[in-house]
């Protein structure tokens, strides 16, 4: 069976088709960040009004990739949140419609969902149970996996996520949007120890996070300091270190908590290679496994909802004609207004 999936939660458009005996077919994607760069984040208007314009031309390009053809389509998935609502509202519209008019089933997918099924669309796929470390620009989540739809969220951040705590530090710094992959960058140059940032949180029991300290940090150290290139990407290297040692340190407690060794990586932070490292490490000490997507689908992309609508479908999941999108929308439930 193929499944056409579409994302369109934030600033990337992103259409995949899927088949659960081939595998990915075909992926497309159309990042915004040429349109938000100017203002230094995403504009939610401007998002959606793009979406709009990208959608039907990356699905018209991921049949001829594949050489599909709609009648060759089994179902339909479509992010249907947590996100922002208008841009949720244009891919859900989308595939809910198309749904319709092959007259196949759609499938309303939880964006944090897919993230955290994405590697299984590597060879080298997890099987359940596993630990899944979920850090994105919106969330930070430490996640039982039992299987599909079967999850437990064990921490979570109190405050910003790690990829915000990425951005808003970038932008400190002097980095434009998004900052993510440009502070990951600078640490790369950046020398170890010269600066010391906290672990967060790690000093008392439990899996929650707290990362809004961190650009504080950040903000009194470059204070008085030459704005020199080494000594911001010394600042970088600390910040990128204290948030890779906090995520490692609340993963090796949650593999301690539950006896399990697969860790899963996903969400857009997971690009970032000295996380990758460092987690490998660790799930290696005790005897487990990383898993993570590649880099790219570390990030937004359709490829991982096609996936986890596939599953879904599989799993029975069928839906009404009607539609809606979800802002916010808790993992654990199955939905919410
Ligand atoms: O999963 P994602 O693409 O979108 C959300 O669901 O939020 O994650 C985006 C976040 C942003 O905060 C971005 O700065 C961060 O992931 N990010 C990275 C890297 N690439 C993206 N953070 C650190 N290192 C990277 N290489
Ligand atoms: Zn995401």
């Amino acid at each position: 069976m193929q499944v056409l999936g579409i994302e369109t939660s934030c600033d990337e458009t992103g259409v995949a088709l899927y088949d659960d005996g081939r595998g990915l077919l075909a992926n497309a994607l159309y990042s915004q960040i040429a349109i938000h760069r100017p203002y230094g984040g995403v504009v939610p208007e401007l998002a959606s009004r793009d979406h709009v314009q990208r959608l039907l031309p990356l699905i018209r390009e991921v049949f001829a990739g594949a050489r599909s053809k709609p009648s060759m389509i089994g179902a339909v998935a479509y992010t249907a949140g947590p996100g922002l609502m208008g841009a949720l509202l244009v891919g859900a519209a989308v595939g809910r419609s198309l749904a319709y008019a092959w007259g196949i089933p759609a499938v309303a997918i939880h964006h944090m969902e897919a993230h955290l099924l994405a590697p299984m669309l590597e060879p080298d796929a997890p099987s359940f149970p596993f630990l899944a470390l979920l850090v994105s620009g919106g969330h930070t989540q430490l996640v039982r996996v039992d299987g599909v739809g079967r999850y437990r969220i064990l921490g979570e951040t109190l405050d910003d996520a790690a990829g915000e705590a990425f951005d808003k530090t970038a932008k400190l710094l002097g980095l434009g949007y998004p900052g993510g992959p440009a502070l990951s960058a600078l640490a790369e140059r950046g020398r170890p120890g010269r600066f010391e940032f906290p672990r967060p949180m790690t000093d008392r029991p439990g899996l929650d996070f707290s990362f809004s300290g961190l650009k504080t940090y950040a903000l009194n150290t470059v204070r008085g300091l030459p704005g020199d290139e080494q000594t911001r990407a010394d600042i970088a290297r600390a910040f990128v270190d204290a948030v890779v040692g906090t995520l490692v340190i609340k993963c090796e407690r949650a593999m301690r908590a539950t006896g399990l060794n697969r860790i899963v990586a996903a969400g857009g932070v997971s690009a970032n290679a000295q996380l990758r490292r460092a987690l490998a490490a660790a799930a290696e000490r005790s005897g487990g496994k990383l898993y993570t997507p590649r880099p790219e689908f570390c990030t937004d992309n359709g490829a991982m909802i096609a996936l986890a609508g596939c599953l879904r479908v599989k799993a029975g999941a069928t839906e009404p004609l009607a539609f809606a999108a979800h802002a916010r929308w808790d993992l654990t439930h199955e939905r919410e207004e």
